[in-house]
């Protein structure tokens, strides 16, 4: 197909890898990506399901590009991703102007599914399962220097808030060699980071057996073996859960230089009996143990969360024990969310929704909370010199934003190339952004 693609991406690490998909297969077929509406032949919104408001943003959006498309019947619009999946029929219901609906499973038939919409008026293809690894597509990468490597999507857990499972599938480890392939590949091209993605990283191999052997392959040992491509400086994960975690994950990135020193590590409440209705199996004390034990193993370790408020049934005294935690983990961030219910998940139908006032005011006291962690956490850093990778400039490209192994970004007054690793010296700390100044390297020996 001749012409231009406009692709926006709400959500996760995991929307973000499939779009890089989604631009992979447009270019292979001949188009090149533009930025405005205005010039798109194709636009696709790859959107997210996790919260109500990504839902509302999708419709929102699609209202928007309804003038759009009336002024021009060739413009071409997909909605793909999590919604995709969820709403179906409702998409095209809502807004008959949409041409493609593209769920999670059926991404490889993008083309077709374009083509036939020329032809034929709207389509939709939402499949229940996946015949080929997103990662067998083409992909566009977002940039030359890091990559996500999709391990193991879809999730076999069925945590009562989240709607994951019912979009994406029961869990589908890639084996080992694929994986290894594919990051091979990437630090042949100059990649120097790569985050492995899954919905439960912990149980990556459970569904496959290692190549030639009958044995299930783990993601610790996934962990070195990617930590020992030449050319690979920085290894990321997300995300694990505390459930399936196991000691030998620790040692694998304790023992593997290129495995950065951060964990996302979801916490989602401090109350034993949220997570009980939430079917979260593990309990507070059992999550802090983990983290004494993977602190004591790796001390330079910067810790992220995520954490729900508001869900079903939360009293006063189960929030307070969420602040009690998160006040004794110690996070260096989280993410915190107000709980959403989703249609189709258990705690949907839970009695005692807690009221929105309720959880807004909750929701503020922990923002504030974590506020104040993560602004002493930074200011901790203060002084030290840390190695930095620089992502690009900011918007105004007066300067440049970089990042620490513990995933912190540090903003440096200096114009630096993009993927190229440095020396900072932390000269002061935000809650969410460390300012640094460039240590300059070592004069070469000139004896
Ligand atoms: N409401 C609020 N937050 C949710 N999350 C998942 N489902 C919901 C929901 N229904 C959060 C969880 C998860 C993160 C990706 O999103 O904290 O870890
Ligand atoms: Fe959702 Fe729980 Fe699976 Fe994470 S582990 S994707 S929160 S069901």
């Amino acid at each position: 197909m001749d012409g231009t693609y406009l692709i926006r991406t709400f959500g996760c690490q995991m929307n973000e890898h499939d779009s890089e998909r989604i631009a992979g297969l447009l270019m292979a077929d001949g188009m090149r990506a533009v930025d405005e509406v205005e010039s798109a032949r194709v636009i696709v919104l790859n959107t997210c399901a996790i919260r109500e408001n990504a839902d509302n943003k999708l419709y929102g959006n699609l209202g928007h590009l309804k003038p759009a498309k009336l002024a021009n019947p060739e413009l071409r619009i997909v909605v793909s991703g999590c919604l995709a999946q969820k709403d179906q029929g409702e998409i095209q219901r809502r807004a008959p102007w949409v041409d493609v609906v593209v769920g999670t499973h059926a991404l490889p038939h993008l083309l077709e599914l374009l083509r036939r919409s020329e032809r034929d008026g709207p389509q939709m293809d939402v499949r229940e399962h996946t015949e080929t690894f997103p990662s067998a597509l083409p992909a566009v990468r977002l940039d030359a220097f890091r990559a996500w490597v999709s391990i193991s999507p879809g999730c076999d857990n069925a945590c009562t808030f989240c709607i994951v499972p019912l979009v994406r599938g029961p869990q589908r480890s890639r084996s080992v060699g694929d994986i290894l392939a594919e990051v091979r590949g990437l630090a042949a091209r100059g990649v120097v980071e790569v985050t492995l993605l899954g919905q439960n990283v912990n149980t990556y191999g459970r569904d496959v057996s290692d190549a030639g052997s009958s044995r299930t392959p783990l993601f610790a040992e996934l962990l070195r073996q990617v930590g020992r491509v030449d050319g690979i400086r920085r290894v990321r994960f997300t995300s694990p859960h505390p459930h399936d975690f196991t000691p030998d994950v620790i040692d694998a990135m304790a023992e593997t230089p290129a495995v950065c020193e951060h964990i996302h590590f979801p916490l989602q409440s401090g109350s034993d009996d949220v997570l009980r209705r939430m079917r979260r199996s593990y309990r507070r004390e059992r999550y802090l143990g983990w983290l004494e034990r993977i602190r004591e193993a790796i001390p330079a370790i910067a810790v992220s969360t995520d954490i729900i408020v508001g869900f079903p049934g939360e009293s006063d005294l189960d929030f307070s024990q969420t602040l009690e935690a998160v006040d004794a983990a110690r996070f260096d961030s989280a993410y915190m969310f107000q709980y959403s219910p989703r249609p189709g998940t258990r705690a949907a139908s839970f009695d005692e929704q807690v009221p929105k006032p309720v959880v807004q005011e909750r929701f503020d006291r922990l923002v504030e909370l974590q506020e104040r962690i993560s602004t002493e956490a930074g200011a901790a850093l203060v002084g030290e010199t840390v190695e930095v990778l620089v992502e690009g400039g900011d918007r105004k490209g007066r300067s440049t934003r970089s990042r620490t192994r513990t995933n912190r970004i540090v903003h440096l007054a200096d114009r630096l190339d993009p993927g190229s690793f440095h020396e900072a010296r932390i000269v002061a700390a935000a809650a969410h952004h460390l300012t640094g100044e460039l240590v300059p390297a070592p004069a070469a020996s000139t004896s």
